[in-house]
């Protein structure tokens, strides 16, 4: 069976132009290049997101996360729910997959269950709280679980740098306690992280927030859409359109007109409950004890529409441009319920990979060169490659990296070939040498022969 992916442009359906797909299916003898907004991990960067996802393991390991992978589709409802209908991540971001079967059905004018609705996932977290709910695994009074993941997201949004199709995430999820040391621990966990990949804590900004509660967050919301409605001949359409459905979303649009109104907007700062208050001054006040610099914004909402109270990003100062968020989160004391799970707070975070990748290249930080040769084997002639092929395998045995050349080159385009690998010896042997039961060994660093 196979998949299609579309993207999504219409709240509960797929406009198919089969007639083009079709026509596509034609072009088959052209080079095929890799989809736009995704990117090949060749070996050297494919060695590093493996050691990256190491990293991750190591920090978070030490503050009690544990792997879970969950699939790379959901059904479409759960993101629906979960992130928000009124996202741009949901109304226009998401691929969704339509297998072979369905897809007949769909051309066919016919309609699929809602549960044979499949999108790729766009982000971690409703995945995780979906199998978190589904399995059961904050039964009543239980110790929160820590759970961590790092793979592929996928959104459709124009590319552009530090802008892909296809992504790749580290993140965290926390779900089953809302004290506020959940929080703080986990932004100083994110900190060290970033600077346990190597990204220079002075090249980063830590912004803060409170998005408030059920409580507290219906009257500011009311008070932002007043406050809009008050502005509308200086906002842009986008910001008009979106008032109704999220008017906080109105503090991330980009249009510098729109930017000047929200500066006088009302901050969700000022009308927060008494309890969210209380939570958010304890959030501050450890990072503070831990020696976490932060920024207090006001204007930080995020685009996923499940935050509650606390909320984070990470933006690089210097050389991203506008996509320059490194990482974020918050907590979603709603969401489990949202999916159709018994109350349970949570709180978690992500980052992307891909910009962290450009952070460091910003910043000036060489990449560890993943290690290829340890030991090269060398062969005089063909008569001895029997010999070498065995003295190689020896070598990967006993836990070296060894490689030889496969192809009959010269010795010297063998040493060449080995120096271009990396190798730190190679190991010369010919007819001679077995004879006498010898190889001999060039140091590739020192040039000394033994
Ligand atoms: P997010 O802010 O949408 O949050 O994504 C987290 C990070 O993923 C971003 O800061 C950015 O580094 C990276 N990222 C997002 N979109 C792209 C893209 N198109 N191309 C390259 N990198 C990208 C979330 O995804 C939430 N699930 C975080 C979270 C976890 N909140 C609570 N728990």
């Amino acid at each position: 069976m196979s998949f299609v992916f579309a993207q999504v442009q219409a709240k509960d359906g797929l406009r198919y132009n089969s007639a083009s797909w079709l026509d596509e299916r034609r072009m088959t003898y052209m080079a095929i290049q890799a989809p736009e907004g995704t990117k090949d991990l060749l070996p050297d960067e494919a060695a590093f997101w493996a050691q990256f996802k190491r990293t991750a393991a190591e920090v978070f390991g030490r503050y009690g996360y544990a792997p879970i992978e969950t699939p790379v589709f959901e059904q479409t409802e759960l993101f629906v729910r979960g992130i928000g209908e009124a996202t741009d991540v949901v109304s226009k971001e998401m691929f969704t997959a339509i297998s072979g079967e369905n897809l007949k059905k769909l051309l066919d004018g016919g309609t699929v269950k809602a549960k044979s609705r499949l999108s790729l996932r766009p982000e971690g977290t409703a995945g995780v709280v979906r199998a978190v709910v589904q399995h059961d695994l904050v039964p009543q009074g239980a110790a929160p679980v820590k759970l961590m993941y790092a793979g592929p997201m996928f959104r459709a949004e124009r590319p552009q740098k530090g802008r892909q199709r296809q992504f790749n995430q580290v993140g965290i999820e926390c779900l089953g306690a809302e004290e506020p040391t959940v929080d703080a621990e986990a932004i100083i966990m994110l900190m060290q992280f970033y600077e346990a990949v190597g990204i220079p804590h002075a090249s980063m900004r830590l912004l803060v927030n409170s998005m408030g509660c059920d409580r507290c967050r219906p009257a500011y919301r009311e008070k932002v859409l007043a406050y809009l409605h008050e502005h509308a001949e200086a906002l842009c359409d986008t910001c008009l359109t979106r008032a109704e459905t999220n008017p906080l979303r109105a503090f991330d649009c980009k249009n510098p007109d729109c930017a000047q109104v929200m500066e006088g907007a009302p901050k969700i700062t000022d009308c927060l409950c008494d309890e969210c208050r209380a939570h958010y001054q304890a959030v501050k006040e450890l990072l503070e004890a831990a020696g976490v610099t932060y920024v207090e914004d006001p204007t930080l909402v995020r685009g996923l529409d499940y935050y509650t109270r606390t909320v984070f990003e990470v933006q690089v100062v210097d050389g991203l441009g506008s996509q320059n968020a490194i990482g974020g989160g918050g907590r979603y004391d709603k969401l489990a319920e949202e999916v159709g799970g018994r109350p349970t707070p949570g709180l978690g975070f992500a980052l992307g990979y891909e910009r962290c990748v450009l952070a460091l290249q910003a910043a000036g930080v060489e990449f560890p060169q993943a290690t290829r040769c340890e030991v090269f084997v060398a062969c005089v002639d063909d008569s001895v490659r029997a010999e070498a092929f065995s003295l190689v395998q020896a070598c990967r045995d006993a836990g070296l990296i060894g490689e030889m050349d496969h192809q009959h080159r010269s010795l010297k385009s063998q040493f060449k070939l080995a120096d271009k690998l990396g190798a730190v010896v190679v190991a010369v042997l010919g007819p001679d040498e077995l004879a006498a039961g010898q190889v001999k060994v060039r140091n590739m660093r020192t040039h000394q022969e033994s």
